[in-house]
């Protein structure tokens, strides 16, 4: 089993949003899911349970709970625990890091979000995580020209020494309206550019997470 670890500073940075989508699309991709929500607020407890078909599995804990989940969670065979974590506080946060096979650093094309996420990656590096950035909420492109404020930010987020995901999300409304239904865009709104965001992403960050390894392989062992 591998785990996902979904971290931002920054409330609002789009971490939930990201984290359910990336639990129901590997659960649609055959794998066993386990979406741990971290944060008090309760948001991917919320979304998952509007969902009304089968999907990741929900565990609604504390971060105080997360090392025990997540080894039940291998026990039970699961094949990917995805943590969706709170802004704040910061040893929430460090725990989350350090039961992570993979830290994803969500991030707003802003300056405040982007000075967030250069402290996040140190965390990550420090405790020596791999960890990848994935813009979140960026002005779409006009007219096929990338927005100047997505240009400084893959400038500024170099800093970081970490990888930027050359896939990111964009502001779209299919975001907000799927997960009100405990959906991933991809079932919202299928061939949209929404989806197409997710799934790309998810093409990126399975090999990351499970190795190079195809994860059909994987979902094919479950069969
Ligand atoms: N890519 C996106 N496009 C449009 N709205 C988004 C996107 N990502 C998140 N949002 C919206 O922004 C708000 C905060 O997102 P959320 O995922 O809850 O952030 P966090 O978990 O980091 O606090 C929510 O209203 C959500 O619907
Ligand atoms: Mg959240």
């Amino acid at each position: 089993m591998k785990t996902l670890a979904v971290i931002s500073r920054k409330g609002g940075a789009g971490k939930t949003t990201l984290a359910v989508n990336l639990a129901i699309t590997a659960h649609l991709a055959g794998l066993k899911v386990m979406l741990a929500d971290l944060d008090a607020q309760r948001s991917a407890s919320d979304a998952l349970r509007a969902r009304n078909s089968a999907g990741p599995v929900l565990a609604e804990i504390n971060a105080g709970k997360l090392f025990s989940t997540q080894v039940s969670a291998q026990h039970d065979n699961f094949d990917a625990l995805v943590i969706d974590t709170p802004a704040a506080p910061e040893t929430d946060v460090l725990q989350a890091i350090n039961c992570a096979d993979l830290c994803v650093l969500v991030c707003r094309p802003t300056f405040l979000d982007i000075a967030s996420v250069v402290r996040s990656a140190e965390a990550v590096r420090r405790l020596g995580k791999r960890g990848v950035i994935v813009l979140s909420q960026a002005p779409p492109r006009r007219n096929g020209v990338e927005p100047p404020a997505v240009i400084k930010a893959a400038e500024a987020l170099r800093f970081t020494g970490m990888p930027l995901a050359p896939i990111g999300l964009r502001a779209r409304a299919a975001f907000q309206q799927s997960i009100a239904h405990g959906r991933s865009v991809c079932e919202w709104e299928p061939g949209s550019a929404a989806a197409e965001e997710i799934s790309r992403l998810w093409e990126l960050v399975a090999p990351m997470l499970f190795g190079q390894g195809p994860v059909k392989t994987l979902a094919a062992n479950q069969a």
